[in-house]
């Protein structure tokens, strides 16, 4: 098997959170390549600084102050190989087995089971239909004496495309401020907006209360294995010293020197500007299909990242309707994935965007419309 995806024959398959690809910048990323090999010599080919090499830790403070609300220092950034190694990470550091860790809801389902190998016990935080609730968070926090870490995606998160309103994003990090709490925001979906500026990050608030993770998977290519965090100094120092850092050297050091490259050259400002256009026309095709074809469907039009999170009649079991949309020819996750405990019966499925070009994604939305209409024939 060379890639992870797992095409099925006669399946429109929205499961996949994977990018088109046909986005992917195959020539651009082999210039940058050279052109790293070109400029750093053998000095791209051995050991790399822990926290990662300074050339692209210095390209991406630069990006940040364009991207985000803050410009972090160099020392408050640790190169990573993706948000997902960086969320192991931060999770070995700050948990021990029996730990609590608090997790939004709905969220990344794979986060999830990244947590969950840590032998920690994972709690819901208090939420409504627009997000965490910092002050039911705060009290769950004193009642529950130790908690290790907050996490969530509050831009464009996965799965909903939904991203928390700024007073609830400063209420938040106040919570983490007063209660000790660190809170994890994977900002995996940052650059990907469609609709002007991306919200500033919970970390750009408050750089001591937060851990940020980011990742170039979705703004370049999942297969670099790589992204950053940004953390107060003193944790970042913390990263360095692991032991698999002291005897590896930073994790990802000749890919880190060729996305330098890629992001000094402006190949990737250029590329982010394509993959926006992209996904924006995507997401309006499938939003479309979904309204024409899906009637039942409620769902807000997400303003960036690669999901559209619908609610179907309350009577309709996603899971359930699984089967027989298969059987139509299309498939989706749906939505108790994303749960840590989910409901008996959860009405929200995530249709992803990403991956299949504008034919395909209209004719899984009709298909998905048809399982639909079978499951509850008129009258
Ligand atoms: C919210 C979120 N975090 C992390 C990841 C994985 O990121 P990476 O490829 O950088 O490990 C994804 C990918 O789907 C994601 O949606």
């Amino acid at each position: 098997m060379t890639i992870q995806f797992i095409g099925r024959p006669g399946i429109v398959d929205l499961g996949w959170g994977h990018p088109d690809p046909e986005s992917l910048p195959v020539t651009q990323w082999a210039a940058a390549n050279a052109s790293a090999l070109g400029r750093y010599g053998w000095a791209a080919l051995t050991y790399g600084a822990g926290p990662g090499p300074a050339p692209l830790v210095d390209w991406l403070c630069a990006r940040m102050a364009e991207t985000d609300g803050r410009r972090p220092d160099p020392a408050e950034v640790f190169v990573t190989g993706g948000a997902s190694q960086g969320l192991e990470l931060v999770t070995s550091v700050l948990t021990q087995p029996g730990d609590t860790v608090l997790v939004d809801t709905p969220t990344y389902h794979l986060a999830l089971r990244v947590l969950a190998d840590h032998r920690i016990h994972l709690v819901a935080a208090p939420v409504d239909d627009i997000g965490m609730l910092p002050a039911a968070t705060e009290e769950l926090i004193g009642r529950l004496g130790r908690v290790a870490f907050v996490y969530l995606v509050p831009t464009f998160s996965n799965p909903t495309g939904a991203s928390l309103p700024a007073d609830r994003r400063r209420a938040l990090v106040g919570v983490g401020a007063r209660t000790g709490v660190p809170v994890v925001e994977d900002d995996t979906y940052r650059e990907l907006s469609y609709a002007g500026p991306a919200p500033d990050s919970l970390w750009s608030l408050d750089g001591d209360a937060v851990i940020r993770l980011g990742s170039f998977s979705k703004s370049v290519a999942p297969g670099l294995r790589l992204g950053w965090i940004t953390a107060a100094a003193p944790f970042v120092r913390r990263l360095a010293d692991r032991g698999f850092v002291d005897s590896g050297g930073g994790v990802n050091h000749a890919v880190a020197l060729a996305m330098a490259e890629f992001g000094s050259s402006g190949a990737y400002a250029r590329h982010v500007d394509a993959i926006r256009d992209r996904y924006r026309e995507r997401r309006d095709a499938l939003a479309g299909a979904v309204r024409r074809h899906v009637e039942a469907a409620e769902f807000t039009v997400p303003d960036g990242g690669w999901f559209l999170w619908a609610r179907l009649p309350s009577t309709v079991d996603t899971e359930v309707l699984l089967d027989r949309a298969e059987r139509a020819g299309v498939a989706y996750l749906p939505g108790a994935r994303f749960y840590v405990d989910p409901p008996s019966t959860v009405d929200f499925l995530r249709l992803s965007f990403s991956m299949l070009g504008t034919a395909e994604l209209i004719e899984g939305a009709r298909r998905l419309g048809r399982a639909l209409a079978e499951r509850q024939p008129a009258g």
